[in-house]
């Protein structure tokens, strides 16, 4: 007897009581006695130059230590160091107090450490500092004309350049029978996770220090405070005990991190800098985008010709880049293509990935184009992307290592009714409201990386497994402790992962949607090398049953090894570890995905939203009363972890749809709503009904686990299916997000 799989159990989250008790304790809450607060203090202006900081009132309060500027800053390591976290795309990347200059409005300039956090807030507002202001840029839809190509950096393997132009587009399109030109515009958006970005640094002595910090990845901020702070690795700990969501926000250290530690050893004590909402909005966003679609099609609904051009701001000293334009050629295979993405650096911070980054930004245009030609083919956009359905990847002339959309498609329309919807415009009523209908298709690359894990059976015969990587919400805790406890065929209760601790085995930053292919697969290869190790420990047993036994005739299950043959033959962990010593068995394994069988295939993940919008017709306001999302993600380690997962993408997409906008004033150079008042994000009465299908999808090239990762794929097709329902209801449509509804009227 087998015990069954914890593998695609619906197990709810291990740490979800902790959580919801409030005895889960985040970065910002760890106390240490003597522990000092630091207040960052944020440029008002958007470039020029510090021409005087006046620290001494400050200073002259009773309980302020010290007001750090970048007049007095220790001089550090590796000022320059231009790869110095994981994530670092190529440049030369900002460091607070390097010098005078400021860069972008926001920017760290001072920190205020205090005894208590009120003071520290309180002196840092009474610090007077003087500007030389110069004239400077912020506005990319007025800059586009000074678009470049991006540079080749270190993640260019992850995150590719187009590829280059095929056929003849010109031709192709002008011979096109139906044709749609257009333009679609993107604000800029800001990282809201609950949690505020905070760290807790706890100075140990002798250039040691103990870090307690939000992010999403403890190796990548170790190696970040090693380089900058130029302190060994081994003395550098940084612990991420639960995250309150990153979304990408968390990928780079943040600069309350730097800010933390640089205090802490100058000062030789314990300091936490935790930012404030306002200050949330001062350290990377989503970036701005124009993009310009031309798709043509002939008479039989078949896309020839794609043109897409994605132009994208990044900072002065940083190429962000993100993959856009691509995805119109891996979905739909024309053969005349051109596509081409820019990037114009302007007087902002360097933007950051967040959730499903260039993914969600490429579907609302290249989905609300389909859309579009769909109408004006008269064909059903359902059947529309049938016909221009890709089995292969025609951009990289290779198969896809699997691919379900065709089901997602089908199943999803099924759920969502999709046959009841009358194709014309305006059509559809329900009292004073006008219904729409729209559709759209996401993707997302599957990824794996290396990383490492290690592997102990424990004396009490129990599985304990461990990485540094986080868990930032996701589920992964509980999802690594069911893919760790089928290794050994344990319950879950005799599993324990440990996790968020860069003194744990290496695992990489956990974004991308990589993290349950990545470090399962690095679990799944410890637990291999521990069976064999236990395995050798039981024949090596006086009488082991096993000594002859084939190894296919062996299973791991009940707590010990026991024969397929004759299941009643049975020896308990705890008996082989009393027979071996009473020592615990160990291993640690590094798993590196085999990138010369990867790179033959596309690897991704796929979905269609179906979306029902309901607008009055007379003040235009929008509710999205129903929703669908189909997702083919290959195996499903938690359907109920995954399912949340997509319900969060989902709100997302309807917030990025509908309300989410940071707004700038160009005349400043400056972010206007930065806080969660004027920022808009959907609030339960926003949300009505959502629902998820996972389609069956069998993939044994991805990756061991067969899992393609659900953080991302969950937002990227419900912005445009929102658009397309808004288009199908109203018979307008409008390009640019987030949609209001005084565009409606
Ligand atoms: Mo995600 S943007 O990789 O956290």
């Amino acid at each position: 007897m087998i015990d069954q799989p914890q593998i695609g159990q619906p197990i709810s989250r291990l740490e979800g009581r902790a959580k919801v008790t409030g005895t889960a304790k985040y970065a910002g809450e760890y106390n240490v006695d003597g522990l000092l607060y630091g207040y960052v203090v944020n440029s008002t202006i958007t470039k020029g130059k510090i021409t005087q900081i006046d620290t001494s009132a400050a200073k002259e309060i009773e309980g302020v230590i010290e007001v750090f500027t970048h007049e007095n800053r220790p001089s550090l390591a590796w000022f320059d160091m231009q790869y110095s976290d994981m994530d670092a795309p190529p440049g030369s990347p900002f460091r607070p107090l390097q010098n005078a200059e400021i860069k972008y409005n926001g920017q760290p300039i001072a920190l205020v450490v205090a005894e208590t956090f009120e003071l520290a807030r309180y002196a840092a507002s009474i610090l007077k500092v003087s500007y030389e202001e110069e004239s400077f840029a912020t506005d990319l839809y007025q800059n586009q004309d000074k678009g470049r190509d991006p540079k080749v950096g270190m993640a260019t393997f992850l995150k590719p350049l187009p590829p280059k132009p095929k056929g003849d587009f010109e031709k192709e399109y002008a011979a096109s029978v139906a044709q749609v030109s257009a333009e679609y515009v993107h604000g800029t958006e800001h990282h809201n996770p609950m949690e505020l970005f905070a760290t807790t640094t706890i100075y140990e002595g002798d250039g040691k220090v103990t870090i307690y910090d939000k992010t999403q990845g403890t190796v990548n901020c170790q190696l970040y405070v090693g380089n900058i702070f130029g302190l060994h690795f081994k003395n550098v700990r940084v612990i991420s005990p639960y995250v309150g969501g990153a979304f990408g926000s968390g990928l780079r250290p943040q600069y309350q991190l730097f800010m933390s530690v640089m205090a802490a050893l100058e000062l030789k004590r314990a300091v936490r800098v935790t930012l404030d909402r306002h200050q949330m909005y001062t350290f990377g966003h989503r970036p701005p985008t124009v993009q310009q679609l031309n798709f043509g099609a002939d008479e039989n609904g078949v896309v020839n010709a794609i043109k897409h051009t994605a132009i994208a701001e990044t900072s002065q000293h940083e190429d962000y880049t993100e993959v856009v334009v691509n995805w119109s050629n891996i979905l739909y295979p024309a053969k005349n293509t051109k596509l081409e993405y820019q990037l114009v650096p302007l007087d902002v911070y360097s933007p950051l990935d967040m959730r499903a980054p260039g993914g969600s930004t490429a579907s609302h245009a290249i989905e609300s184009t389909m859309d579009a030609l769909a109408f004006k083919l008269s064909i059903d956009p359902v059947q529309f992307r049938l016909i221009n359905y890709a089995d292969m990847d025609v951009a990289e002339n290779r198969p896809f290592s699997s691919k379900e959309l065709k089901q997602c498609y089908i199943q999803g329309a099924e759920r969502f009714g999709w046959s009841k919807r009358n194709p014309e415009l305006r059509s559809m009523r329900r009292g004073n409201k006008l219904i729409g209908y729209g559709m759209a298709t996401g993707f997302w690359e599957s990824m794996t990386i290396p990383a490492r894990a290690e592997a102990v059976l424990t004396k009490e015969g129990k599985l304990r497994v461990s990485s540094a990587v986080t868990d930032i919400g996701t589920g992964t805790l509980t999802v690594m402790t069911q893919i760790a406890a089928d290794e050994l065929g344990l319950p879950l209760e005799d599993v324990q992962f440990n996790y968020g601790d860069s003194k744990m085995p290496f695992a990489p930053i956990q974004g991308g949607s990589f993290t349950v292919s990545t470090v399962g697969s690095a679990i799944k290869s410890a637990g291999k090398a521990l069976r064999k190790k236990i395995l050798k420990k039981a024949r090596e047993m006086d009488n082991s049953p096993f000594k002859n036994a084939d190894d296919n005739d062996i299973s791991f299950e009940r707590g010990g090894i026991s024969l397929n043959s004759n299941p009643a033959v049975m020896v308990f962990f705890k008996e082989i570890i009393a027979a071996s010593g009473n020592k615990e068995i160990k291993t640690t394994n590094m798993s590196v995905p085999n990138v010369f069988k990867l790179k033959k295939y596309t690897r991704a993940a796929h979905s269609a939203a179906f979306v029902e919008v309901e607008i009055d017709e007379e003040l235009g306001t929008i509710q999205v009363t129903r929703a669908v999302t189909a997702v083919a993600a290959g195996n499903i380690i938690n359907p109920k972890t995954a399912r949340s997962q997509i319900l969060g993408g989902m709100v997302w997409g309807i917030s990025k749809a509908l309300y989410e906008e940071t707004i700038s004033d160009h005349r400043f150079g400056k972010y206007m709503n930065q806080n969660l008042a004027e920022y808009h994000i959907p609030v339960h009465a926003d949300i009505h009904e959502l629902d998820v299908i996972f389609v069956e999808e069998k993939d044994e090239i991805v990756n061991e686990l067969g899992s393609k990762g659900v953080g991302e794929i969950g937002l990227v097709a419900m912005a445009p299916a929102i658009a397309n329902a808004i288009f199908h209801a109203t018979g307008k449509r409008i390009n640019h997000l987030p949609i209001h509804f005084d565009e409606l009227i």
